[in-house]
């Protein structure tokens, strides 16, 4: 039986059709993935369900009854939850605060019960073995965890119905991992799920069905057992699909970048050269110490002891210092790192550069249209007006601006930590070349990120980091998923994998 019927759903924003008559149905207990390129329309087709955004046209029919652009209220009471793309959670509330919002437990002097509260938190927490101390500001989480407590709210409403948009960008293998246990659990309790990735496994570890959405029209739809991720990557991108060779050798020049014995937090002792027109790429599990490396040869981590020579000099201070190095990095969690949310799309695409510049201590519009229209061009940003609110943008999309933004800067070094997260097939395959022209031009590009392929797309070398140490540093032609596991990991003998680091 269907819980949800959406029929002939259309929307346009200001003059622009987004969702043209799409049909969509969802059987109770099945996961359902709702897929298709950045800004295909899923989000906007879930706002509409939500009672988020209002339709052109159209029919909801959930659990039995009908609705015509509900209020969110609404919807909540019928039984639908929705975890946003877009991090939704109050940094100055508590965790406990958070769960409850909108939904207090009063006593009977209308008092808030927080005692109880607490409790009931404690008991999802440890329900849904997650490690989250309840009575913290949200503010002092990590992002993953903010994003578990975001999921954790909306299991907590107990709804039929639960929509997650781009739930697992945020989150650890392990994280993910608990949370797909979890969801299959309750499937088998009657719960629906619709579900948007853009990560191939993970649709086919955890979705029954699925639906394919391209430019706003109903493509496909079917069991995920009868087809494959050829089908499916062919119904989002509208063509024979060609998984393109992007890597090409290269010259590299001199030694560019050196660090010597550093160390800061999560990361000891790392050693490493990197040549000009070198694409290097870190990857390592949570706790790896990858990641935080990155922020801090950026300054935005401190280093405790070590050196990061560039151009002979040892760059140490804060993010501005290496700016000024023309050290640029793009940060992981877009959501979180990168929106400036009332700013607009051109906005965003240049505050980096005039954080930095005091050469043009006035903006010049104009110039920087220029720039933005050039930058549009090559990234194949999907926007309309580079005056719109950068939020108007689908997700991969608003990826692609910050991006942009560094592009506009002079960088030497660029560092992008998980470069492609919430971006579609077509457009992961923009930046690659991104980076490998990047490459081309002499500049030295660093990527973190933990899909094994990509790394072999565009880097001469892949450094494997396991519990804050280099493991591994594999060439070009060495690089493959099960070794790079291996190490990462740490199932390789620790003797083995600690070999001599010298000649890098
Ligand atoms: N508030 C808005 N104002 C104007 N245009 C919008 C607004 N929200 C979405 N759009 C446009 O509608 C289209 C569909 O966007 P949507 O966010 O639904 O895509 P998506 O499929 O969720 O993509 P992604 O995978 O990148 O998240 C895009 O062209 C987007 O720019
Ligand atoms: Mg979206």
């Amino acid at each position: 039986m269907s819980i949800l019927e959406l029929k002939n759903i259309s929307k346009s924003f200001t003059g622009t059709q987004v969702l043209f008559g799409v049909d969509f149905f969802v059987e109770e207990g099945e996961i359902h993935a709702l897929l298709g390129e950045n800004g295909a329309g899923k989000s906007t087709l879930m706002n509409i369900l939500a009672g988020v955004l209002p339709m052109d046209n159209g029919s909801i029919t959930f659990d039995g009854q009908e609705y015509y652009n509900p209020s969110i209220q609404q919807m909540e009471k019928a039984g639908l939850a929705f975890v946003h793309q877009e991090l939704n959670v109050v940094n100055d509330l508590t965790v406990s605060e958070n769960i409850f919002l909108n939904r207090e437990i009063v006593g009977k002097t209308r008092k808030l019960n927080k005692k109880e509260m607490l409790a009931q938190s404690r008991k999802l927490f440890d329900d849904l073995g997650v490690d989250i101390d309840p009575t913290i500001l949200v503010s002092e989480l990590k992002t993953s965890q903010k994003q578990l407590l975001e999921i954790c709210r909306a299991l907590y409403a107990d709804a039929k119905l639960l929509i997650l948009d781009e739930p697992t960008t945020a989150l650890s293998n392990d994280e993910i991992e608990r949370l797909f246990g979890i969801l299959k659990a309750l499937k088998k309790t009657g719960k629906s799920f619709i579900f948007i990735s853009h990560k191939m496994p993970e649709i086919f570890d955890l979705a029954d069905r699925y639906t394919v959405l391209r430019n706003g029209k109903l493509i496909s739809t079917g069991d995920i057992k009868d087809t494959t991720t050829f089908d499916i990557t062919c119904d989002m991108v509208g063509e024979q699909f060609v998984d393109k060779e992007t890597y090409a050798e290269h010259e590299l020049g001199e030694i560019a970048l050196e660090l010597q014995n550093y160390s800061g937090q999560g990361f000891s002792d790392v050693n490493l050269r990197v040549k000009k027109g070198e694409v290097v790429a870190f990857t390592g599990l949570a706790g790896s110490g990858a990641s935080e490396l990155m922020q801090s040869m950026f300054g935005a981590l401190r280093v405790e002891s070590g050196s990061m020579f560039f151009k002979g000099k040892d760059v140490r201070g804060n993010i501005t210092k290496f700016m000024k190095s023309h050290i640029a990095m793009l940060p992981t969690n877009r959501k979180e790192n990168s929106v400036i949310p009332d700013m607009t799309v051109l906005e965003n695409s240049y505050i980096a550069e005039h954080s930095l510049s005091r050469k043009y201590p006035v903006i010049n519009k104009k110039r920087e249209i220029v720039k933005y229209d050039d930058l549009k061009g090559k990234l194949n940003i999907k926007a309309q007006s580079p005056d719109d609110l950068i939020t108007s943008l689908s997700g991969g999309n608003q990826q692609k601006v910050f991006l942009a933004r560094w592009l506009n800067t002079e960088a030497e070094i660029l560092l992008f930590d998980n470069p492609t997260q919430g971006v579609d097939v077509g457009a992961k395959e923009e930046i690659y070349e991104l980076i490998m022209r990047f490459a081309e031009a002499g500049k030295t590009v660093i990527i973190n990120t933990l899909e094994i392929p990509e790394i072999k797309k565009v880097s001469d070398r892949c450094v494997v980091f396991y519990a804050g140490r280099v493991v591994k540093i594999f060439d070009h032609e060495e690089i493959n998923e099960r070794d790079v596991m291996l190490y990462s990991t740490n199932a390789i003998d620790a003797a083995a994998g600690s070999e001599s680091m010298e000649d890098n």
